[in-house]
Order: structure tokens, then C-alpha cells, then sequence
């Protein structure tokens, strides 16, 4: 298991970054977002200052650390938005096994590794590869970052739904129009979107008006979403400044990310500041991790909203 986890750990962000480059045109369409969402949300640098800290509350006080950002403490319930989390129970199966034939063999490559794995599971399950390697790749990560302990225990943190619709269904749900109303077709203002932000849950959804912040759009959400998330004090989308300064409003675009406004170069300083930018999005106009303040929306969208914020390229 050692050798296992020593092979993984030889892979620092760079080579992470190459490993999802490798991966992602095999991956399904139903996980390409949501597998670079979960990467995004949980980058190694987070978990080597925590790994690094002695002091848990003067490092969060340091890098602004807000909300659940232990992945250990919520390892199943981070992988619910996507949908090879079904398969979940499998993968963490598996990968305990393999972590513990390890020391057999030499791994070529990660990439290659994750590829073999998927297609091992596929096999037995008789499902797509593609519909697998996502998770797998966020399997392998996560391994890396919390070692053997919480995949045998499970976090604790409730088990990811076994049942979903199907992949095609799934998209096609997401590509969903609102519907304007009746001679909709001719309005030109004040159209409204929908933001889904649990895809599991009908009501998990607000309007925006187009042109609108989600930020803004989400605080007309009254529904009190504080009880289980402190950071939410006006809608299910954390937020303090509402003017990129905080980086409480990240989030994860599932769908629809050529909906909102191309990025700024404001936006991308901030991203890059909070250290919540990959490397793949250096370039990108519209990335899969936005701040909802600066977030026009001209077309329905479906977010993730992560556990936790931080400061982690721009200390305190
Ligand atoms: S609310 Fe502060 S960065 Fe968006």
C-alpha cells in the first residue's frame, strides 16, 4: 500500500495537470465538467498546508480558510455531483485492492494507470470505460491526498446515491431551455434563467434575470440554506463583498458555461489570487471555475458550490 501511495505521490500539480489533459477527451461527456470541478475543488496545495500546519486555526486564519475543507471528513459526499459517483462503492473497493498489490508491479504512468484501472472495473461492470475514468481519476487523487483509513471507513459524510437517470437524460436536462412564456420568442429584456445548483433536486434552483450576477441572483433565494452551511447567509451560494475581493462565491460550472460572461481579466487575476484557477484554464474564456459575483448570466446554468473557500496563492 506504501508503494502505492509512493507511486502517487510522485505526482506534484504539474503532473496532475498533464494526467487530466490525457484523460479528459476519453472521459464521458456526462463527467468532463464535473470530474475538472472536483479538481478544482480539491488541489493538492490545499491539502500540503494543511499536511504542513501546526496550528490548524493560525493556518486557516493565514490563507482565509472558511467552511469543510478537510477532504477526508466529506470523501464520499465530495464525489455526489458526479455521476460515475454511483459507482463509487466499486472504485473504492477496488482501489483499496489494488493499493494492496501495489508492490507487484511497476506503474507505467498515472495516466496509463487510471486508464487500466477503469477499464478493469468497466469490465466487471459491464459499463462504459468512459463512464468510469473520471471517478477513477478522482479516486486516485483523493488516495493521494487521505491515504487508505477514510476510503476503508468511508467519511462518514453519507454515501453517494446508487440510482441516477441515465447519462443521456442527464445532458439533456442540462441543455433545457427555460421556457420565457407564452410570445417568450419576442421578448428581448428581462429574460429569466434558471440556476440549478443539485442537480438531484427539483427545487434546488433560482432564477436569475439576464444580465445578473449569480451572486445577486442567488440572494433572492430566501430559503435559509445557513443551517447547513454557515457561509451562506443569503442564498445557497456563499458570498461576503460581492466585488471579487473575498473569493467566498466560488463555483463549479457544471453546464451552460458559455452562458455567462466571458471572463475578465479581473476575474482571472482574482481566480489566480485565491489559487482556485488550474493550469487548464489559464487560456480559457470561459472556465469551469468562476466567482459568482462576477458572473453575468445570459442563459440557464447548473453550479456546484464547493465546501470551503480560501486564499491559498494570496495569503493573508
Ligand atoms: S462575493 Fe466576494 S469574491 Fe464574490
Amino acid at each position: 500500500m506504501d508503494a502505492f501511495r509512493d507511486f502517487l505521490n510522485q505526482h506534484d500539480e504539474p503532473a496532475w495537470d498533464d494526467v487530466l489533459a490525457d484523460l479528459e477527451p476519453s472521459l464521458h461527456p456526462v463527467d468532463r465538467e464535473a470530474t475538472r470541478i472536483w479538481f478544482g475543488f480539491w488541489p493538492l496545495k490545499l491539502r500540503r498546508l494543511l499536511r504542513e500546519s501546526t496550528d490548524e486555526a493560525a493556518t486557516a486564519q493565514e490563507y482565509l480558510l472558511d467552511g469543510r475543507y478537510w477532504l477526508e471528513r466529506q470523501l464520499d459526499e465530495s464525489v455526489d455531483f458526479l455521476y460515475g459517483s454511483i459507482y463509487w462503492n466499486r472504485v473504492t473497493e477496488a482501489l483499496l485492492q489494488r493499493s494492496e498489490s501495489a508492490s507487484d508491479r511497476n506503474p507505467e504512468s498515472l495516466s496509463s494507470e487510471i486508464r487500466r484501472f477503469a477499464g478493469g472495473l468497466a469490465a466487471q461492470l459491464k459499463v462504459e470505460k468512459s463512464l468510469l475514468l473520471g471517478i477513477s481519476a478522482v479516486a486516485f487523487m483523493a488516495f493521494q491526498q487521505v491515504g487508505a483509513q477514510p476510503f476503508r471507513n468511508g467519511s462518514g459524510s453519507g454515501t453517494p446515491r446508487s440510482k441516477r437517470p441515465a447519462p443521456k437524460k442527464i445532458l439533456k436536462y442540462r441543455s433545457r431551455k427555460t421556457n420565457q412564456g407564452l410570445f417568450g420568442f419576442l421578448r428581448t429584456v428581462n429574460r429569466k434563467f434558471t440556476v440549478r445548483f443539485d442537480e438531484s433536486k427539483r427545487d434546488a434552483a433560482f432564477s436569475c434575470i439576464e444580465g445578473q450576477d449569480l451572486s445577486s441572483a442567488s440572494a433572492g433565494d430566501e430559503r435559509d440554506y445557513q443551517t447547513r452551511d454557515h457561509r451562506c447567509i443569503a442564498g445557497p451560494i456563499p458570498a461576503e463583498c460581492r466585488v471579487a475581493s473575498c473569493g467566498y462565491c466560488w463555483i463549479g460550472i457544471l453546464s451552460g458555461r458559455e452562458n455567462i460572461i466571458e471572463l475578465s481579466k479581473h476575474e482571472r487575476r482574482r481566480l489566480n489570487y485565491f489559487g482556485y484557477l488550474d493550469a487548464s484554464a489559464r487560456h480559457e474564456t470561459h472556465p469551469v471555475i468562476r466567482l459568482a459575483c462576477q458572473s453575468k448570466c445570459y442563459g440557464d446554468v447548473t453550479v456546484v458550490v464547493p465546501p470551503w473557500n480560501g486564499s491559498l496563492d494570496g495569503r493573508r
